[in-house]
């Protein structure tokens, strides 16, 4: 799946297929996610006094790398400064920082260090928009040096941020609204950005033009544009991005990015649907995980995303390795991903029944195996038909079974494998239909 000549430098990306989101700040003192200061309109000086007194004790960046490796998690985005200003490095632009406030630390630093040393590719998050700063709101024609040194401030902030921390593979910037690429400056930072990092991969939300671009962040407002950034960022929904690369970026709860006291979870099954799906559609998913004020990754987190873990283990070559898939329609089993001669059917919803029909399969088969047991299949294929044999009764995984098909070439499909209902060719269903008979519009069953 080649389809936008991806260079050679971000490979890793799509192979890596699944990445952790990390929201923490001040903000997981209050318990009611990363948005409190906004969404409940709280005095900003107020905040900004719980914030510097905030003291994440248990807070230890090795232990969490270690976690979400063994979750099978392969990159790692962090957020460096989110909407409230706060640093969680040591910024030589702002007080404002858990460096020169109560922790005395350069979490990003730790973060870094932690996980880069357990193999993740490194990732940052930053927000333009700082809701203590009314020029942001503003605009620059409201106080145009109010303006230039605001955005001194945050090209600054990133270039600490890609100077001091050896390779960052990957920088998520998030928070646009209300202002666009122009004003932001946002290209010449991505110029600067790519002399400091050459591998670097940024994403979408560099500020589209209203007037111009298309917004492609899924109608969240966070200014995903259509024409640029190197890879999409779809939030909350998974949707294929035209353009480029993509990664859905979800939450692992109902809602919210940040540390919520009384947290509903999503169970294992629907986390896993998730990335089978986006691997499926051939994106990444970024799942977000919002850890406590003291700094640790809640229970039902670790708990789910391990039960991932384990099923990783098994049934890995399904996701990572630039897997991705839909070679006919499946929807009735599960997922299809493919990855050269092989695909990997992903079964939701374990049937029981001994035999499993796949119909429109044009390329001979050589072995299936249930990667669940590593069990030989029995198959047999007839009129573009492969029928695999053997299947026993019980769901033999813990979450969703997967039966992998390795085929004599790259698999193909025709027509009718290609085309989902409500697109492609309606005479093609017509052709179906004829089958029953000649009449074309005998109603009466036969
Ligand atoms: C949104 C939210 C933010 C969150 C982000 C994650 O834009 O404003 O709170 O950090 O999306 O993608």
């Amino acid at each position: 799946m080649d389809r936008f000549n991806i260079p050679q430098k971000w490979k890793w990306f799509y192979e890596d297929r699944y990445g952790i989101f990390i929201h923490w700040g001040p903000y997981s003192v209050y318990g009611r996610g990363e948005q409190i200061a906004f969404r409940e309109h709280l005095d900003l000086l107020e905040y900004e006094k719980i914030a510097c007194d905030w003291n994440p004790k248990d807070f230890d960046a090795k232990k969490w790398a270690k976690v979400a490796k063994e979750a099978g998690f392969k990159y790692a985005c962090f957020t460096t400064k989110h909407h409230d200003g706060y640093c969680m490095w040591d910024t030589k632009l702002t007080d404002y920082s858990s460096a020169k406030q109560a922790p005395k630390r350069d979490f990003v630093r730790e973060y870094v260090e932690a996980f880069r040393s357990e193999g993740f590719k490194i990732g940052l998050y930053y927000s333009w928009m700082d809701w203590r700063i009314p020029v942001y709101f503003e605009g620059p024609k409201a106080d145009k040096k109010a303006w230039e040194s605001y955005k001194q401030y945050m090209h600054g902030q990133v270039e600490e941020l890609l100077s001091n921390y050896g390779k960052i593979d990957y920088f998520f910037f998030d928070g646009v609204w209300p202002r666009n690429a122009e004003e932001l400056g946002s290209l010449q930072l991505v110029e600067k950005m790519r002399q400091l990092q050459p591998d670097i991969m940024i994403n979408d939300r560099l500020g589209y033009d209203k007037n111009k671009d298309e917004n492609t962040d899924g109608g969240m407002g966070a200014g995903g544009a259509a024409n640029l950034g190197d890879f999409g960022t779809p939030e909350r929904t998974v949707v294929a991005d035209e353009f480029r690369m993509w990664e859905s970026c979800q939450v692992s709860g109902w809602r919210l990015w940040g540390y919520t006291k009384g947290e509903r979870w999503l169970a294992a099954d629907k986390l896993l649907d998730i990335l089978c799906e986006c691997t499926s559609k051939g994106g990444n998913l970024l799942l977000n995980v919002g850890p406590d004020a003291d700094g640790n990754f809640p229970d039902e987190f670790m708990e789910r995303t391990l039960t991932i873990g384990a099923w990783l283990k098994k049934h890995g070559e399904a996701i990572y390795g630039h897997g991705s898939g839909e070679l006919t329609e499946f929807v009735t089993h599960g997922y299809q991903t493919i990855k050269g001669n092989n695909m990997y059917l992903i079964i939701r919803f374990w049937d029981g029944e001994p035999s499993l029909r796949l119909a429109d399969i044009l390329t001979p088969v050589k072995d299936v195996t249930l990667l669940t047991t590593s069990e030989k299949l029995k198959f047999r294929q007839k009129d573009e038909v492969l029928y695999i044999d053997g299947l026993p009764k019980k769901n033999p995984a813990e979450l969703f079974p997967v039966i992998k098909i390795e085929f004599e070439e790259k698999p193909e499909t025709n027509q009718w494998g290609r085309e989902r209902l409500w697109e492609g060719d309606p005479n093609r269903v017509a052709a179906w239909a004829k089958q029953r008979g000649t009449d074309n519009n005998v109603l009466a069953v036969r």
